[in-house]
């Protein structure tokens, strides 16, 4: 920095400094406050995210460590009832390591949002992690029953698989509240959510972009064929959501995107290796509420409870279209 540029920094940070003592009375909102503010819609936003966590949080921690947040941190379950079919997986060290490690994260993630829910903060949803939810899932991607039934908890990969499935869909919802928040504390805390999440799905689809091309026993289709499934079957449940909601046709767009593409979805429309799922500009993909119950749910429906959250989703966004403990 040159003599005149660091005097020209200078009296930018005194009139800056200036300019926030004379603003600083009663003037709404007040630029220039450190207090983290949150407004109504920020709190629903961010609670509604909260369900997300605890079903990363739930599915992590038991294919780490073979228990939930029951034992890990009791208090953050705030008396919700204990997930159903939760099991240790069979993971080789590397990924029983990095697993542990997400799964930590994500409890920090259910703390930090409590505590800046406050009294809005809501107990953990019944969630279903079971064997037999991820089937229904895996034979709902490759439209098929497979046979025998897809079991997340039987291998390194098959967990990475399933996990393919989880961090990513937290993210596009992040990015979809981000334009939405007003308060600073609410913009701060989605953005440091959104930055671990995106971490999280980079790490699983690195290490799944490895094994593209093995088949995942003992079936006849690839990693790359299973990652591209999954992601056919959330852009059409997301996209199904929107119809449900619109109640009339709805033009289709892709919001999610396996490891191997087509070229026009890669990077610059130049390569079929698809590390991150982005748009034209690489922007990661936005996902409103809806979009994202429609995909939990695995209705394709907001107003239709069931997937990972048999009694629904909780939180006045998640309400709306189905109350919790109604059955679907
Ligand atoms: C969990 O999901 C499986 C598969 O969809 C289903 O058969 C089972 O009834 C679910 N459990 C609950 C309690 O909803
Ligand atoms: C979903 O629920 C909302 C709110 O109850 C309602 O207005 C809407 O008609 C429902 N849509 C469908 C497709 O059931």
């Amino acid at each position: 920095m040159s003599k005149s540029e660091g005097v020209t920094a200078l009296s930018i940070v005194l009139l800056l400094l200036w300019t926030c003592t004379a603003l600083s009375v009663d003037s709404e909102p007040d630029p220039c406050s450190t207090t983290l503010t949150f407004t109504e819609t920020d709190k629903d936003l961010v609670a509604f995210a909260l369900n997300l966590e605890y079903l990363e949080a739930e599915f992590f921690l038991f294919g780490a460590f073979g228990y939930g947040l029951d034992r890990q941190a009791p208090v953050l379950t705030a008396g919700g009832p204990p997930p159903i079919g939760g099991q240790k997986a069979m993971l080789d060290p590397l990924i029983n390591d990095l697993v542990a490690q997400m799964a930590l994260q994500e409890v920090g993630h259910i703390r930090v949002i409590r505590q800046n829910l406050g009294p809005d903060a809501f107990p953990r949803p019944l969630l279903n992690i079971s064997r037999a939810a991820w089937a229904t899932i895996f034979d709902a991607a490759f439209n098929m029953p497979l046979i025998p039934s897809f079991d997340p908890y039987a291998s390194s990969i098959n967990y990475m698989l399933a996990s393919y499935a989880v961090p990513y869909v937290g993210l596009t919802g992040y990015v979809g509240a981000n334009p939405q928040l007003l308060g600073s504390g609410a913009k701060s805390l989605v953005a440091g959510l959104l930055g671990v999440e995106s971490g999280q799905d980079a790490l699983i689809r690195t290490w799944l972009y490895e094994r593209k091309q093995m088949f995942v026993t003992p079936y006849g289709f690839t990693v790359a064929d299973a990652t591209n499934a999954i992601s056919r079957l959330r852009n059409d449940l997301d996209h199904n959501g929107l119809v449900a909601l619109a109640g009339a046709p709805v033009p289709y767009t892709v919001d999610d995107e396996g490891l191997v593409v087509p070229i026009q979805f890669g990077s610059e429309q130049q390569t079929t290796g698809n590390i991150l799922s982005a748009d034209v500009d690489s922007l990661s993909y936005p996902r409103t509420p809806e979009q994202i119950l429609s995909i939990v749910y695995s209705s394709g429906n907001p107003n239709v409870s069931g997937g990972f959250y048999p009694l629904g989703a909780h939180g006045r966004i998640a309400e709306r279209y189905h109350k919790y403990g109604r059955t679907a």
